[in-house]
């Protein structure tokens, strides 16, 4: 569908319900395994056909209570089951590379829920075995994939707001009471659960800094409670703030020499900008769909398996990896390593400095 813009500049996107029917295989019956489900079901053409857990009875219960055809008791059956195109890894961030390298080891393509790793050397691993194997690899960066974002990242192209000079982005959900967030053996923390979406959405519009700047808190685990990050750019500056101890505006917006475009809050799930042009009457531009918001992402997924493609051009390999390397640099500075990690060193490409 074309959406009309301000100054005649039309950009289109493409209708999840028309994507092709992939038939996909959730691994890991937590959480966000939900949301995928819904969204999968009412927004596109594609069907959850099997959901794998390390426990056959909670695969099974997870099955009849959403009604899905199969359920297995490790992922293992899972990511060889006949009844799959494709693999949706859902489990903690420390998890994440063995499961999709497991996914792809059996033939299945994989959309790796964000974050998409621990770090860049685990993400570079993954999309080599992707490589080598030839099949589709994707970070589940969702909000990349909702009109919003695409209509911003049209304007910004087209120049209508001018030279980009400032991002900000925020992240705060009051998350305390969620173990998985305090533990570092299951890579927790605010950085991988939140503050990747300001994070992603600054690389999104400015890519890879010239350098950065951390500060924050930790918990008594290790893990980052709180941080905000400065990025440098030759011709403009970024902010990164998250935290997982109080719900925060969560706004974001992009001001440039000739105007601004303000997402709502809650800017990384759908919604609307606002965009001030110099010298005219703020506009605002909202599309309404039904569902999550998964559906744009999914749809994406499934256009790029269905074309043989190995990797979506809105959220590229390189894009994963770039926003890692941004990450890692942060809880360098932050001093954050998770179990297992090797030292996380000065010198990194993104050039941070202590
Ligand atoms: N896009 C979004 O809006 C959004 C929102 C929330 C979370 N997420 C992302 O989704 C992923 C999962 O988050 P979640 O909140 O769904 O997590 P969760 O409910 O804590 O865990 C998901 C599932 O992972 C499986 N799992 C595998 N190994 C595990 C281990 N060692 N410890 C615990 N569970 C393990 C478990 O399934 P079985 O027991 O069935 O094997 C568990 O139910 C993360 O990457 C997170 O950042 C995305």
């Amino acid at each position: 569908m074309d959406l009309q813009l301000p100054d005649n500049l039309v950009t289109t996107i493409e209708d999840p319900g028309d994507c092709p029917p992939a038939r996909w295989g959730i691994l890991g019956a937590g959480g966000i395994a939900r949301q995928f489900l819904n969204d999968a079901r009412e927004g596109t053409a594609c069907e959850v056909t099997a959901v794998g857990s390390r426990s056959l009875e909670r695969a099974e219960g997870f099955a009849s209570e959403h009604g899905i055809e199969r359920a297995y008791g490790s992922y293992e059956e899972l990511v060889a089951s006949d009844a799959i195109d494709a693999v949706y890894v859902a489990t903690p961030h420390s998890e994440h590379r063995a499961h999709a390298v497991l996914a792809l080891e059996a033939g299945k393509p994989v959309l790796v829920e964000k974050s998409f790793t621990r770090n860049a050397a685990e993400a570079r691993e993954v999309f080599d075995v992707a490589a080598r194997t030839g099949l589709f690899a994707m970070e589940a960066m969702w909000s990349r994939f909702l009109p919003h974002f695409v209509v911003a990242r049209a304007l910004v192209a087209s120049g209508a707001i001018g030279g980009v000079v400032e991002v900000v982005g925020d992240h705060g959900q009051s998350l305390e009471h969620i173990q998985r967030m305090w533990d570092p053996t299951l890579a927790g923390g605010a950085l991988l659960d939140l503050g990747v979406y300001p994070v992603s959405f600054i690389h999104s519009v400015l890519g890879v800094p010239e350098s950065l700047r951390s500060q924050g808190h930790l918990l008594a685990t290790g893990v980052d409670a709180s941080s905000a990050t400065s990025f440098v750019y030759p011709k403009a500056i970024a902010v990164a703030t998250t935290t997982l101890r109080a719900v925060s505006p969560t706004r974001a917006w992009i001001a440039g020499t000739g105007g601004r475009i303000d997402f709502d809050t809650a800017f990384y799930r759908p919604g609307g900008i606002t965009v001030t042009l110099a010298e005219r009457e703020p506009f605002r531009w909202q599309f309404d769909h039904p569902g999550g918001g998964f559906q744009f992402e999914i749809a994406e997924a499934a256009r790029c398996i269905d074309a043989g493609a190995r990797e979506s051009d809105v959220m590229p390999w390189s894009a994963t990896v770039e926003v890692l390397e941004m990450m890692d640099e942060i809880r360098r500075q932050l001093r954050v390593r998770f179990p297992g990690e090797p030292s996380l060193r000065p010198g990194h490409p993104v050039g941070g400095r202590d």
